[in-house]
C-alpha cells in the first residue's frame, strides 16, 4: 500500500513487514526518512530531515552575501533518494549526465500513485510481461508502485524514479528512467538504478565471488568507512560476481536479525557500490557499470535503467533468501510449466564431449532412461565442423556427415523423452562459414588483434543483423526438428569492446546493446516457441542472474562437480535464488559416491552428466533410487516448497537444509558432510512443520510430532562419519 499525507509532504510505502517514508522537501528534494520494519506512523519528522542542525551556507555572488542553504544535503544528515553531482554530496550519485557546468540536481515536480507494476519497454522486468504468451497469470494484484516525476534544475531533462511494493512478501523494486525534453542530444555517464541512504552501517556485507569451477564464493566483508565495490565489467553477470548480495546485522544469522538483499533484473556489467561515509552513515547505489559506459539519449529519447531488488528481512537471512525465491518463482520467471515439475536431465558432454555418432548417442540415451532420465540434451559437437573446439561456432546447421539429428529425436521420444540441444548463439570461431562469410559480424577493430578466450570470438549483438542472422540459423533447425529444449551457452568474456557497426561516438553504448542484443534474440525465441524450455548457462554458472531468469526458468550452477565446491556453491546460490532454478548434476567426478552426489543434486533441477554405458547395475540402481525421489517430491516439496538453511558448509563441516511443501505435509532433510567428523552429538531441529502434526521420518521409520522436530531435532548422533557422507530424510505427516 502507499499513501500520501498531503500536509505533511510525505509518502509511506507499506506492507504487514515493511515502512518506507519519502518526504518532499520544501525545496523539492526527496529525502528518505525511513526504510525498516513496519512503523504504524512516523512523528517528528524534523528530527529525521536535514532541518536538524544548522544548514549548509552559500554565496550569493550578485550580492557578495552568505546564506543558508535549506533542504539541500547536509553531512551526516542527508538521506536521499538521488544525490546530487557537482554540488556539496560527493557519495556519489546514481545518475550523471555530462554538462559544463558538471552539475546535476533532479528537483520533484508530481508523482503517480498506481496498482501493478509497469513493464520496462527494452529489459526484463518483474511485471511478468511474457505472461500473455504463457497463458498464465501475471501476479500484478498484489503489487503497488508510486513513479515520482523529477526535472533537472538546470535542463529539460526528466527522471522518473519508480519504487513498487509487493504486499505478500518483503520486496520492493526501484528504477530510474531519463527523459531527454530538450531539443539536443544528451550524454549519460552513468545511469545507475537505485540508491538507498541508511542512518547506520554496522551491517557484514556477503557478496559471491568466483571463477570457473567455483562460481558464487561466499566471502564476508565488515563495512568501514570509504568504498566497497561489487560489480562485473567483463559484459556479463560473471563468475567473478554474482549480481546478489546482502547487508546482514552483525549479529544476525538464519533466523534472527536485519538483514537487506540487493539483485538487478540484469545479465550485463553492474555496480553494487556501499560508500560509508565519515559519519559512518551507508549510502548504496546499485546498477549498471558505469565503466566505459556512455549513452548518447536524442532529443525525446527515454532510457530505462535495470529494475533493482530489495529484499528485507528484521528474522534473519532466511527470510531474505525466501522473499527473493518466492518473487523470483511468481514474478520473475515466465516459463508457462513455472509452477510444474522439472525433467530428470541427462546431458551428454562430460560423457563424450565432441566425440560421438548417431549409434553412440542412442547407446546414451538407452541407458540414460535406465537411471531415470526424463529430458536427454545433445550438447556441444553436433554442427558445422564442430569436432573441436577451434572451429563451427556461428554456423549452425547439423553436421550430418557425423550425425542424424531426426534418428536422435525420435529414439528420445519412443523412449518417452524429450529431447534438447545446444547452442551457444552469441559466439563464432574464425575457422566458421559465418566468419569467413561475415568478418565485420565480430566485436572488436577490424584489424586489430582480438583476445580469444575458448579459441572463440564474440559476435558484435549490437547489429541487429548479426542478431537476425542466428535467430533465422535457429530458426531453420526449431521449426523443422521436434525440439524440447535449449541450452544456451556462453563460454567467454567480453574483452574488445569495440563495435564497427556503431561507429564513432557510439562505443560507450557496446555493453549494453550487447545485453540487449541478448535479450532480443531470447525473446523472439520464446514468444515463437513457448514449448521449448530455455535453460541458462555460461561455462557453468558465469550468467547467474534475474534477467536469465526471466526467459530461462532454470540456469546450469557450475561445471565442477567435486562434492565441496558444489556444497558451497549450491548452497550460496540458493541464498538468493530458488533451488528450482539451479541446475544440479551428477558426474563420474573421482571424489565422493554416486549417492552423496545424487542426493546433493536432488535440492536443484535434478540431471547426470557421465557415460552412462559405464555405469555398473548397483550404480544404476544408486542413481534411480534419488531420481525416482527427485520424481515424488520435487513438485512439492523443492519447486514449491520453502527452503530453510540449517547450517552453513562454510561454518561448519557438514552443510544441512530442510524444504517444506506449502501444505507442511511433506518435508525433505540434507546432511552432508565435507570432512571425516569423529563421535559427535547431533540434533539438527527442524523449520517450517505444524507443530501439532506427525511426521514419519524416512531415517528411522519413527514418528515424531512436529514440535518434537522442531524444538528436540532429529538425532544424528553418531561415532564417526567420512568425508562426503549424506542422509537425505524425508518426513512425511500421517495421520
Ligand atoms: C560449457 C558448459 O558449461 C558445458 O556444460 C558444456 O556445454 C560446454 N560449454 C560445451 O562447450
Amino acid at each position: 500500500m502507499i499513501c500520501f499525507e498531503k500536509e505533511k509532504r510525505m509518502i509511506h510505502l507499506r506492507n504487514k513487514d515493511i515502512s518506507y517514508y519519502i518526504y518532499i522537501n520544501e525545496q523539492n528534494r526527496l529525502e528518505t526518512l525511513y526504510f525498516g520494519e513496519k512503523l504504524s506512523h512516523l512523528d517528528n519528522i524534523g528530527a529525521l530531515t536535514k532541518k536538524n542542525g544548522s544548514p549548509e551556507r552559500y554565496l550569493d555572488c550578485k550580492t557578495n552575501k552568505e546564506y543558508a542553504l535549506e533542504g539541500q544535503y547536509k553531512g551526516g544528515l542527508s538521506r536521499e533518494e538521488i544525490s546530487t553531482h557537482g554540488y556539496r554530496d560527493k557519495r556519489g550519485a546514481p545518475i550523471i549526465i555530462k554538462n559544463e557546468l558538471g552539475t546535476i540536481d533532479f528537483l520533484y515536480v508530481s508523482h503517480e500513485i498506481y496498482e501493478g507494476i509497469r513493464p520496462l519497454a527494452t529489459l526484463p522486468s518483474a511485471d511478468k510481461k511474457l505472461s500473455e504468451t504463457y497463458d498464465i497469470a501475471n501476479n500484478q494484484e498484489n503489487v503497488d508502485t508510486i513513479v515520482f516525476r523529477l526535472k533537472e534544475k538546470d535542463s529539460e531533462v526528466y527522471l522518473n524514479l519508480s519504487l513498487s511494493i509487493y504486499q505478500d512478501k518483503n520486496i520492493i523494486i526501484k528504477n530510474y528512467v531519463l527523459e531527454n525534453e530538450s531539443d539536443k542530444p544528451i550524454i549519460l555517464n552513468r545511469a545507475m538504478s537505485m540508491q538507498l541512504d541508511l542512518p547506520k552501517s554496522d551491517y557484514v556485507l556477503y557478496q559471491f565471488a568466483g571463477r570457473w569451477y567455483q562460481e558464487r564464493y561466499e566471502e564476508k566483508v565488515p563495512l568501514f568507512t570509504g568504498v566497497h565495490e561489487v560489480y562485473s565489467n567483463v559484459g556479463r553477470s560473471s563468475h567473478h560476481m554474482n549480481p546478489f548480495v546482502f547487508l546482514a546485522e552483525k549479529e544476525a544469522n538464519f533466523e534472527h536479525g536485519e538483514v537487506i538483499g540487493f539483485n538487478l533484473i540484469y545479465s550485463g556489467n553492474f555496480k553494487f557500490r556501499a560508500n560509508v561515509d565519515y559519519f559512518h552513515n551507508l549510502h548504496i547505489t546499485y546498477g549498471m557499470n558505469e565503466e566505459d559506459f556512455e549513452w548518447t539519449l536524442g532529443p525525446g529519447d527515454r532510457f530505462e535503467t535495470p529494475q533493482a531488488v530489495i529484499s528485507y528481512s528484521s528474522e534473519g537471512i532466511d527470510r531474505m533468501s525466501q522473499n527473493f525465491h518466492r518473487f523470483i518463482k511468481e514474478n520473475i520467471i515466465t516459463y508457462w510449466h513455472d509452477r510444474e515439475y522439472k525433467p530428470v536431465l541427462f546431458n551428454s558432454w562430460e560423457g563424450c564431449f565432441f566425440d560421438f555418432n548417431t549409434e553412440s548417442i542412442i547407446s546414451y540415451i538407452q541407458d540414460a532412461k535406465k537411471i531415470g532420465t526424463e529430458l536427454f540434451v545433445l550438447d556441444d559437437g553436433w554442427f558445422g565442423a564442430r569436432n573441436g573446439d577451434t572451429a563451427g561456432l556461428g554456423d549452425w546447421y547439423i553436421n550430418t556427415s557425423k550425425f542424424d539429428l531426426k534418428r536422435v529425436i525420435d529414439e528420445c521420444h519412443e523412449n518417452g523423452m524429450k529431447f534438447g540441444i545446444w547452442f551457444e548463439p552469441e559466439m563464432i570461431n574464425a575457422d566458421s562459414d559465418l566468419f569467413r562469410a561475415h568478418p565485420e559480424y565480430v566485436l572488436g577493430k577490424g584489424g586489430m588483434d582480438l583476445t580469444l578466450q575458448r579459441h572463440q570470438l564474440a559476435l558484435d549483438f549490437t547489429n541487429p543483423e548479426v542478431v537476425d542472422n542466428i535467430f533465422e540459423q535457429m530458426r531453420k533447425i526449431l521449426d523443422n526438428y521436434e525440439i524440447d529444449y535449449i541450452k544456451w551457452d556462453h563460454n567467454r568474456d567480453i574483452a574488445e569492446h569495440y563495435s564497427e557497426y556503431l561507429g564513432e561516438g557510439r562505443q560507450g553504448e557496446v555493453y549494453h546493446r550487447m545485453v540487449l542484443g541478448y535479450y532480443g534474440l531470447l525473446d523472439r525465441l520464446v514468444r515463437r516457441y513457448p514449448n521449448i524450455m530455455i535453460e541458462g548457462c555460461a561455462s557453468g554458472g558465469g550468467r547467474f542472474d534475474m534477467g536469465t531468469l526471466y526467459y530461462c526458468p532454470q540456469i546450469w550452477t557450475s561445471d565442477d562437480n567435486d562434492p565441496t565446491s558444489r556444497m558451497n556453491i549450491q548452497y550460496t546460490t540458493s541464498l538468493g535464488y530458488p533451488l528450482s532454478t539451479m541446475g544440479a548434476h551428477v558426474n563420474d567426478f573421482k571424489i565422493g559416491t554416486y549417492k552423496a552426489k545424487s542426493e546433493l543434486a536432488f535440492w536443484g533441477t535434478y540431471g547426470y552428466e557421465m557415460n552412462p554405458n559405464k555405469l555398473t547395475e548397483q550404480e544404476i540402481a544408486t542413481l534411480d533410487k534419488t531420481a525416482q525421489a527427485y520424481k515424488k517430491y520435487h513438485a512439492e516439496v523443492i519447486e514449491n516448497g520453502t527452503l530453510y538453511h540449517i547450517s552453513s558448509p562454510f561454518d561448519t563441516r557438514y552443510w544441512c537444509m530442510q524444504s517444506v511443501s506449502t501444505n507442511k505435509e511433506k518435508s525433505a532433510f540434507l546432511f552432508m558432510t565435507k570432512a571425516k567428523i569423529l563421535q559427535e552429538n547431533r540434533f539438527f531441529k527442524l523449520k517450517g512443520l505444524d507443530e501439532k502434526a506427525r511426521y514419519k521420518s524416512s531415517y528411522d521409520d519413527l514418528i515424531y510430532t512436529g514440535e518434537y522436530l522442531m524444538k528436540i531435532g532429529l538425532n544424528l548422533s553418531e561415532l564417526f562419519v567420512n568425508a562426503y557422507t549424506t542422509k537425505l530424510i524425508f518426513l512425511e505427516k500421517v495421520t
